[in-house]
Protein backbone atom coordinates (compact mmCIF):
# COMPACT_ATOMS: atom_id res chain seq x y z
CA UNK A 1 0.00 0.00 0.00
CA UNK A 2 1.04 3.37 -1.02
CA UNK A 3 0.46 6.60 1.09
CA UNK A 4 1.17 9.97 0.08
CA UNK A 5 -1.35 13.09 1.89
CA UNK A 6 -4.57 11.64 2.62
CA UNK A 7 -4.83 9.06 -0.18
CA UNK A 8 -3.87 5.82 -0.55
CA UNK A 9 -3.50 2.78 -3.00
CA UNK A 10 -2.76 -1.07 -3.31
CA UNK A 11 0.90 -1.47 -5.77
CA UNK A 12 0.43 -4.22 -7.58
CA UNK A 13 3.44 -5.53 -10.07
CA UNK A 14 2.84 -6.07 -13.36
CA UNK A 15 5.45 -8.34 -15.71
CA UNK A 16 6.76 -11.75 -16.23
CA UNK A 17 10.12 -11.71 -15.05
CA UNK A 18 10.25 -14.08 -12.53
CA UNK A 19 13.12 -12.55 -10.12
CA UNK A 20 11.20 -9.68 -10.23
CA UNK A 21 8.25 -11.66 -9.15
CA UNK A 22 10.17 -13.02 -6.76
CA UNK A 23 11.68 -9.97 -5.22
CA UNK A 24 8.80 -7.65 -5.17
CA UNK A 25 6.58 -10.11 -3.77
CA UNK A 26 8.68 -10.32 -0.48
CA UNK A 27 7.92 -6.32 -0.37
CA UNK A 28 5.64 -5.39 2.14
CA UNK A 29 5.19 -2.47 0.21
CA UNK A 30 3.31 -4.84 -2.78
CA UNK A 31 -0.19 -6.17 -2.64
CA UNK A 32 -0.39 -7.94 -5.55
CA UNK A 33 1.28 -9.34 -9.26
CA UNK A 34 -0.62 -9.17 -12.68
CA UNK A 35 0.49 -10.15 -15.84
CA UNK A 36 -0.41 -11.31 -19.11
CA UNK A 37 0.32 -13.51 -22.04
CA UNK A 38 2.20 -10.67 -24.02
CA UNK A 39 4.22 -9.78 -21.21
CA UNK A 40 5.25 -13.49 -20.80
CA UNK A 41 6.54 -13.80 -24.54
CA UNK A 42 8.22 -10.68 -23.77
CA UNK A 43 10.24 -12.17 -20.96
CA UNK A 44 10.94 -15.53 -22.38
CA UNK A 45 8.37 -17.31 -21.00
CA UNK A 46 8.15 -20.37 -22.95
CA UNK A 47 5.71 -23.05 -21.17
CA UNK A 48 3.26 -21.13 -19.26
CA UNK A 49 1.85 -23.67 -16.67
CA UNK A 50 5.72 -23.75 -15.65
CA UNK A 51 5.56 -19.90 -14.93
CA UNK A 52 2.09 -19.93 -13.66
CA UNK A 53 2.92 -22.50 -11.08
CA UNK A 54 6.49 -20.85 -10.02
CA UNK A 55 4.08 -17.62 -9.80
CA UNK A 56 1.86 -18.46 -7.47
CA UNK A 57 4.58 -19.78 -5.54
CA UNK A 58 6.56 -17.01 -5.66
CA UNK A 59 3.86 -14.69 -4.80
CA UNK A 60 3.63 -15.24 -1.10
CA UNK A 61 -0.12 -15.76 -0.55
CA UNK A 62 -0.44 -12.17 -2.42
CA UNK A 63 -2.87 -12.01 -4.79
CA UNK A 64 -1.33 -12.79 -8.20
CA UNK A 65 -3.63 -12.10 -11.80
CA UNK A 66 -2.94 -14.90 -14.54
CA UNK A 67 -4.37 -14.96 -18.32
CA UNK A 68 -6.87 -17.37 -20.16
CA UNK A 69 -6.52 -16.68 -23.81
CA UNK A 70 -8.77 -19.35 -25.87
CA UNK A 71 -11.38 -17.71 -28.23
CA UNK A 72 -13.57 -20.49 -27.41
CA UNK A 73 -15.84 -19.97 -24.20
CA UNK A 74 -16.26 -23.47 -22.98
CA UNK A 75 -12.31 -24.10 -23.31
CA UNK A 76 -11.65 -20.24 -21.26
CA UNK A 77 -13.46 -21.65 -18.36
CA UNK A 78 -11.95 -25.14 -18.08
CA UNK A 79 -8.98 -23.01 -18.23
CA UNK A 80 -10.02 -20.36 -15.88
CA UNK A 81 -10.75 -23.77 -13.59
CA UNK A 82 -7.09 -24.73 -13.58
CA UNK A 83 -5.52 -21.61 -13.33
CA UNK A 84 -7.76 -20.45 -10.37
CA UNK A 85 -6.60 -24.52 -8.79
CA UNK A 86 -3.36 -23.18 -8.35
CA UNK A 87 -3.91 -20.84 -5.39
CA UNK A 88 -6.52 -19.28 -3.21
CA UNK A 89 -4.94 -16.09 -4.18
CA UNK A 90 -5.42 -16.44 -8.04
CA UNK A 91 -7.28 -14.18 -9.61
CA UNK A 92 -8.34 -15.62 -13.65
CA UNK A 93 -8.20 -12.59 -15.99
CA UNK A 94 -11.03 -13.06 -18.66
CA UNK A 95 -10.51 -10.59 -21.40
CA UNK A 96 -14.18 -8.23 -21.61
CA UNK A 97 -14.26 -10.27 -25.12
CA UNK A 98 -12.23 -12.80 -26.47
CA UNK A 99 -9.95 -11.89 -29.73
CA UNK A 100 -13.25 -12.57 -32.15
CA UNK A 101 -14.98 -9.41 -30.24
CA UNK A 102 -17.43 -11.57 -28.54
CA UNK A 103 -18.21 -10.76 -24.91
CA UNK A 104 -17.13 -13.05 -22.51
CA UNK A 105 -20.04 -12.22 -19.96
CA UNK A 106 -21.07 -15.94 -19.70
CA UNK A 107 -17.90 -16.80 -19.02
CA UNK A 108 -17.30 -14.53 -16.37
CA UNK A 109 -21.34 -15.40 -14.45
CA UNK A 110 -20.27 -19.00 -14.98
CA UNK A 111 -17.29 -18.69 -13.26
CA UNK A 112 -18.16 -15.85 -10.18
CA UNK A 113 -21.01 -18.73 -9.78
CA UNK A 114 -18.33 -21.24 -8.77
CA UNK A 115 -16.70 -18.76 -6.67
CA UNK A 116 -13.75 -18.59 -9.08
CA UNK A 117 -11.94 -15.02 -8.55
CA UNK A 118 -11.87 -13.14 -11.58
CA UNK A 119 -9.80 -10.00 -13.14
CA UNK A 120 -11.60 -8.89 -15.61
CA UNK A 121 -9.53 -7.15 -18.02
CA UNK A 122 -8.75 -5.28 -21.24
CA UNK A 123 -11.37 -2.77 -20.06
CA UNK A 124 -11.56 0.13 -21.83
CA UNK A 125 -14.48 1.94 -22.74
CA UNK A 126 -17.67 2.73 -20.81
CA UNK A 127 -20.46 0.60 -22.36
CA UNK A 128 -17.74 -2.04 -21.30
CA UNK A 129 -17.20 -1.03 -17.85
CA UNK A 130 -21.11 -0.87 -17.30
CA UNK A 131 -21.18 -4.25 -18.49
CA UNK A 132 -18.38 -5.55 -16.25
CA UNK A 133 -21.17 -4.63 -13.33
CA UNK A 134 -23.82 -5.86 -14.70
CA UNK A 135 -22.01 -9.28 -14.38
CA UNK A 136 -21.31 -9.06 -11.11
CA UNK A 137 -22.91 -10.30 -8.31
CA UNK A 138 -22.96 -9.09 -4.10
CA UNK A 139 -20.53 -11.88 -2.98
CA UNK A 140 -18.12 -11.75 -5.99
CA UNK A 141 -13.98 -11.85 -5.61
CA UNK A 142 -13.65 -9.22 -9.07
CA UNK A 143 -11.47 -6.70 -9.85
CA UNK A 144 -12.63 -4.37 -13.32
CA UNK A 145 -8.83 -3.64 -14.97
CA UNK A 146 -9.47 -0.69 -16.82
CA UNK A 147 -6.74 -0.08 -19.29
CA UNK A 148 -5.57 3.66 -18.43
CA UNK A 149 -2.50 3.79 -20.49
CA UNK A 150 -4.54 2.45 -23.56
CA UNK A 151 -7.47 4.81 -22.72
CA UNK A 152 -4.78 7.92 -22.83
CA UNK A 153 -3.26 6.63 -26.33
CA UNK A 154 -6.66 8.03 -27.57
CA UNK A 155 -6.29 11.33 -26.39
CA UNK A 156 -8.53 10.80 -23.38
CA UNK A 157 -8.49 11.40 -19.77
CA UNK A 158 -8.56 7.87 -18.35
CA UNK A 159 -9.17 9.20 -14.67
CA UNK A 160 -12.78 10.02 -16.08
CA UNK A 161 -13.07 6.37 -17.23
CA UNK A 162 -12.21 4.91 -13.37
CA UNK A 163 -14.28 8.16 -11.68
CA UNK A 164 -17.27 6.71 -13.90
CA UNK A 165 -16.46 3.21 -12.51
CA UNK A 166 -16.59 4.20 -8.92
CA UNK A 167 -19.64 6.18 -9.42
CA UNK A 168 -21.90 3.35 -11.21
CA UNK A 169 -19.95 0.69 -8.08
CA UNK A 170 -21.40 3.14 -5.60
CA UNK A 171 -24.32 1.76 -3.48
CA UNK A 172 -24.16 -1.69 -5.64
CA UNK A 173 -22.96 -2.95 -2.30
CA UNK A 174 -19.85 -5.45 -4.08
CA UNK A 175 -17.68 -5.09 -1.02
CA UNK A 176 -15.13 -7.41 -2.86
CA UNK A 177 -14.80 -5.85 -6.26
CA UNK A 178 -11.64 -3.62 -6.77
CA UNK A 179 -10.83 -0.94 -9.79
CA UNK A 180 -7.58 -1.88 -11.19
CA UNK A 181 -5.46 1.47 -12.69
CA UNK A 182 -3.92 -1.12 -15.51
CA UNK A 183 -1.63 -0.31 -18.58
CA UNK A 184 0.55 2.47 -16.53
CA UNK A 185 2.79 4.18 -18.60
CA UNK A 186 4.29 6.61 -16.13
CA UNK A 187 5.18 7.04 -12.07
CA UNK A 188 2.70 9.80 -11.91
CA UNK A 189 -0.19 7.28 -12.74
CA UNK A 190 0.07 6.03 -9.52
CA UNK A 191 -0.58 9.81 -8.05
CA UNK A 192 -3.49 10.01 -10.44
CA UNK A 193 -5.51 6.54 -9.69
CA UNK A 194 -5.01 7.00 -6.14
CA UNK A 195 -6.37 10.81 -6.21
CA UNK A 196 -9.42 9.56 -8.49
CA UNK A 197 -10.12 7.35 -6.01
CA UNK A 198 -8.74 3.84 -7.45
CA UNK A 199 -8.31 0.83 -5.54
CA UNK A 200 -5.31 -0.50 -7.26
CA UNK A 201 -2.33 0.41 -9.83
CA UNK A 202 -0.65 -2.12 -11.34
CA UNK A 203 2.61 -1.04 -12.82
CA UNK A 204 5.39 -2.23 -14.68
CA UNK A 205 8.80 -2.93 -11.95
CA UNK A 206 11.16 0.50 -13.28
CA UNK A 207 7.99 2.72 -12.66
CA UNK A 208 7.61 0.85 -9.17
CA UNK A 209 11.69 1.96 -8.63
CA UNK A 210 10.51 5.40 -9.16
CA UNK A 211 7.95 6.05 -6.24
CA UNK A 212 10.92 6.83 -4.34
CA UNK A 213 11.22 9.93 -5.73
CA UNK A 214 8.09 10.92 -3.94
CA UNK A 215 8.49 14.77 -2.78
CA UNK A 216 12.22 14.26 -4.13
CA UNK A 217 13.97 17.91 -4.39
CA UNK A 218 14.01 19.37 -8.07
CA UNK A 219 17.46 20.59 -7.59
CA UNK A 220 18.92 17.75 -6.49
CA UNK A 221 16.88 16.24 -9.09
CA UNK A 222 18.17 18.43 -11.60
CA UNK A 223 21.74 18.35 -10.71
CA UNK A 224 21.66 14.44 -11.03
CA UNK A 225 20.45 14.93 -14.58
CA UNK A 226 23.03 17.25 -15.73
CA UNK A 227 25.62 14.74 -13.98
CA UNK A 228 24.64 12.04 -15.97
CA UNK A 229 24.72 14.25 -19.35
CA UNK A 230 28.49 14.86 -18.37
CA UNK A 231 29.24 11.01 -17.04
CA UNK A 232 27.63 10.31 -20.98
CA UNK A 233 29.78 12.32 -22.62
CA UNK A 234 32.73 11.70 -20.76
CA UNK A 235 32.25 7.98 -20.98
CA UNK A 236 31.93 8.14 -24.73
CA UNK A 237 34.75 10.62 -25.72
CA UNK A 238 32.46 12.81 -26.99
CA UNK A 239 34.32 16.52 -28.42
CA UNK A 240 32.57 19.58 -30.03
CA UNK A 241 35.08 21.36 -32.48
C1 LIG B 1 -2.72 -5.41 -16.61
O1 LIG B 1 -3.05 -6.31 -15.85
C2 LIG B 1 -2.01 -5.61 -17.87
O2 LIG B 1 -1.11 -6.68 -17.75
C3 LIG B 1 -1.21 -4.43 -18.33
O3 LIG B 1 -1.34 -3.32 -17.48
C4 LIG B 1 -1.38 -4.18 -19.79
O4 LIG B 1 -0.86 -2.96 -20.16
P1 LIG B 1 -0.34 -2.55 -21.59
O5 LIG B 1 -1.24 -1.51 -22.12
O6 LIG B 1 1.03 -2.00 -21.33
O7 LIG B 1 -0.33 -3.78 -22.46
Amino acid sequence: MFNFDTHKIKIFTDGANLDSIIKLAKDDFIDGITTNPTLMRRSGVTNYMTFANSAVKASQGKSISLEVFSDNLDIMIDQARILSGLGKSVYVKIPITNSQGEPTSSVIKQLLNENIKVNITAVLSYSQIDECIRNLQGNSFAYISIFAGRIADTGLNPSLFIDYAINKLKDKHLNNVELIWASTREVYNIYEAAKVGCNIITAPPEIIKKIKLYNYDLNKLSLETVQMFKSDSDSAGYSIN
